[in-house]
């Protein structure tokens, strides 16, 4: 059981706000800093083909200026992989990529492209990066993160976000949870440090905090649009705040 679970916060649509008018502001490294402030334990940032939101020049000052581990997600292309191996971030998650889908839609197929990924997680850990691999909580998925030697998955938790949105009592709310839990059961079992992320918000972040072999949850969108009504430093702190609580409950719960 991790006793500290850990945030990373990602940055990206700090970068969606500035580029919207193509000037510095809101520069994505002094967020990167308050949220370091704010309690988060790294920073995540994806530097995306098109460049929509995280630029080059980001990742350079992240890598230059920051405390705290920056996790770089990134697609598996030879343009991402030497931009990762040129910087080495502490982290490096692999994601699937589409140029025109709105988000990371859905998880990296790491059965179906083993032999493409296979070169991908090679050579960043060869470089001494820590490789996540972005999946569906799914058996067959965790079985090739493994035999593809990433010590780590990011387990998708979008579908559990958008069916709670539907409906938080709900079967599909309660089963997406349930598949999650399951999946990061076998992570452990398996040797896998299991992280979860994407969509998650104050409503839904409890319960997958209190899933035990959870170590890291990445979280972004909603930090950032929060901020506009409470400021950054403050969406932070509450989401530390709700991850904290949930973890400490589920324990006590156990030991009772
Ligand atoms: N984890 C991964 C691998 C992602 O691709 C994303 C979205 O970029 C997130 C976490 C964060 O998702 P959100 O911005 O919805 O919190």
């Amino acid at each position: 059981m991790n006793r500290h679970l850990r945030l990373g916060v990602n940055i990206d649509h700090v970068a969606t706000i500035r580029n919207a008018r193509g000037g510095l502001h809101p520069d994505p490294v002094r967020a990167a800093r308050l949220a370091a402030a704010a309690g988060a334990d790294g920073i995540t940032a994806h530097l995306r083909e098109d460049r929509r939101h995280i630029s080059d020049s980001d990742i350079e000052r992240l890598t230059a200026e920051l405390d705290i581990p920056l996790n770089l997600e990134m697609a598996a292309t030879e343009e991402m992989l030497d931009i990762a191996l040129r910087h080495r971030p502490h982290a490096a998650c692999i994601v699937p990529e589409r140029r025109e889908e709105r988000t990371t839609e859905g998880g990296l197929d790491a059965a179906g492209g083993h032999n493409h990924l296979q070169h991908f997680v090679s050579s960043l850990r060869e470089a001494g990066s820590r490789v996540s691999l972005f999946i569906e909580a799914d058996g067959e998925q965790l079985r090739a993160a493994v035999s593809l030697g990433a010590p780590v998955v990011e387990l998708h938790t979008g579908a559990y976000c958008e069916a709670f949105l539907e409906d938080p009592e709900g079967e599909r709310t309660k089963q997406c949870l349930e598949q999650l839990r399951q999946a990061a059961e076998q992570a452990a079992e398996l040797g896998l440090e299991c992280h979860a992320g994407h969509g998650l918000t104050f409503d839904t972040v409890g319960a997958v905090a209190a899933i035990p072999t959870i170590a890291e949850l990445n979280i972004g969108h909603f930090l950032v649009g929060e901020a506009i009504f409470g400021g950054f430093d403050s969406s932070i702190r509450r989401m530390r705040a709700l991850m904290d609580k949930a973890r400490a409950e589920a324990g006590s719960a156990r030991s009772a």
